[in-house]
């Protein structure tokens, strides 16, 4: 199934204040909005991201690597802006599609997945979470006027996912100006079955200033921090190439390895694999099956990835060195950083890439093959 995401980013943030948009303010380490660009990013189930943003937003964006052909300008209420974006992917059409609020910064892959998995049995879905206050109605004044049962009552969040076709349809049949509280409404009015999965606390709306407090808290602080190691060596066969963290390096011999021998990915795998205290590379992906013979082993690094954000987990540092005497790494290095960072969802700054040598000692000095090691940083929370 050809799934897209559209991540809306167009509001003006006015009841957030703060001088800029709100999704374009600081959490933690990165824009509100880099929090679910990253998620979308990073999942393997969604192919193509478009972001609806405000017309003078292109440098925030580029900023944050959204390049032009994947942001459109959003309309003037963000139900214009969903309908602009579906009307941006109509002419290439997925199958279906994610549509979430940028200024949801919480979102996982376990979250992205359990849309996915629902929209097997239902044309639309959406996390909910459960009414735990009591509920009342009152008048201007905040004269309670009545007790409003909670029973059967929910809290229903963004992403919300639909199969694609009916969605547009639902769109297109709808009055540009109608007023609807979400997607899932529209979706509804047109006939569409729609079903809640459990929702997320941590993907709490940032609509005013403490908000942003409160989200940084659920993102970022506390938790128990779990560093990982990894180490791989291959050996050197003939070839004229050698792939480390995902990037071609011209050399005059390859790697021999069941799978494409990148080295410093499957350390890094490794070594995320270790700070969830999920086994290793071999448990996951035994060199014995065929199916892994010439793998992109962005392949394994992804699933290291996607166990430690099932398990509630936060990667926030990685850190890999190459050790060999040629090929020259360091004009690579960049690219090999880039990479990493792209493939899981990190930001730049938070991926480290570095090559030493063993002053011609050992197997590695005499060029008999290639290692490299890692590090890794997963926060699980306290
Ligand atoms: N949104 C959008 N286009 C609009 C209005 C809103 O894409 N014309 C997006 C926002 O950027 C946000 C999401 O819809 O990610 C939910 O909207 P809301 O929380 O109301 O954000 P803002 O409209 O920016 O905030 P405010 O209403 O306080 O101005
Ligand atoms: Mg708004």
């Amino acid at each position: 199934m050809k799934i897209a995401a559209l991540i809306v980013a167009a509001g003006r943030g006015e009841r957030a204040g703060g001088g800029i948009p709100k999704q374009f303010r600081l959490l933690g380490d990165k824009p509100m909005l880099a929090w679910s660009v990253d998620a979308v990013r990073a999942s393997p189930l969604i192919g193509r991201v478009l972001v609806a943003a405000g017309p003078d937003d292109g440098e925030r964006l580029e900023a944050l690597g959204v390049a032009r052909d994947s942001w459109i300008e959003g309309g003037k209420t963000r139900t214009e802006s969903v309908r602009r974006g579906l009307e941006a992917l109509a002419s290439d059409p997925p199958d279906a599609i994610l549509i979430h609020d940028a200024a949801r910064p919480g979102l996982s892959q376990a979250m992205i997945e359990r849309l996915c998995k629902a929209l097997a049995d239902v044309q639309a879905t959406a996390p909910a979470l459960a009414v735990a206050d009591a509920l009342k109605s009152a008048d201007a004044e905040r004269l309670v006027t009545d007790d409003v049962s909670r029973v059967g009552v929910w809290r229903v969040q963004t992403p919300q996912a639909f199969h694609f076709a009916p969605l547009l349809e639902a769109f297109r049949s709808t009055e540009a100006n109608a007023a609807f509280d979400d997607d899932l409404a529209i979706a509804r009015a047109a006939g569409m079955s729609v079903r809640l999965v459990d929702g997320d606390a941590q993907l709490m709306k940032v609509t005013m200033p403490e908000d942003f407090s409160l989200a940084e808290r659920l993102l970022c602080g506390g938790g128990t921090p779990c560093v990982g190691t990894g180490f791989d060596a291959h050996r050197f066969g003939p070839g004229d190439h050698v792939t480390l963290c995902g990037v071609r390096i011209p050399h005059d011999k390859g790697l021999v390895g069941h799978s494409d021998a990148d080295a410093a990915w499957h350390a890094l795998t490794d070594a995320i694999l270790g700070a969830a205290g999920e086994g290793d590379i071999g448990d996951h992906f035994p060199p014995t099956d065929p199916q892994w013979r010439g793998a992109d082993s962005g392949v394994f690094l992804r699933h290291a990835a996607a166990l430690v954000s099932r398990a509630g987990g936060r990667l926030t540092h990685v850190d890999v060195t190459v050790i060999c005497e040629h090929p020259k790494v360091k004009p690579h290095r960049e690219a090999m950083r880039v990479r990493t960072a792209e493939l899981l969802g990190m930001p730049l700054s938070r991926v480290s890439v570095k090559a030493t040598t063993t002053e011609r000692l050992g197997f590695l000095g005499r060029e008999e093959g290639l290692a490299a090691q890692a590090a890794a940083t997963v926060v699980f929370p306290a």
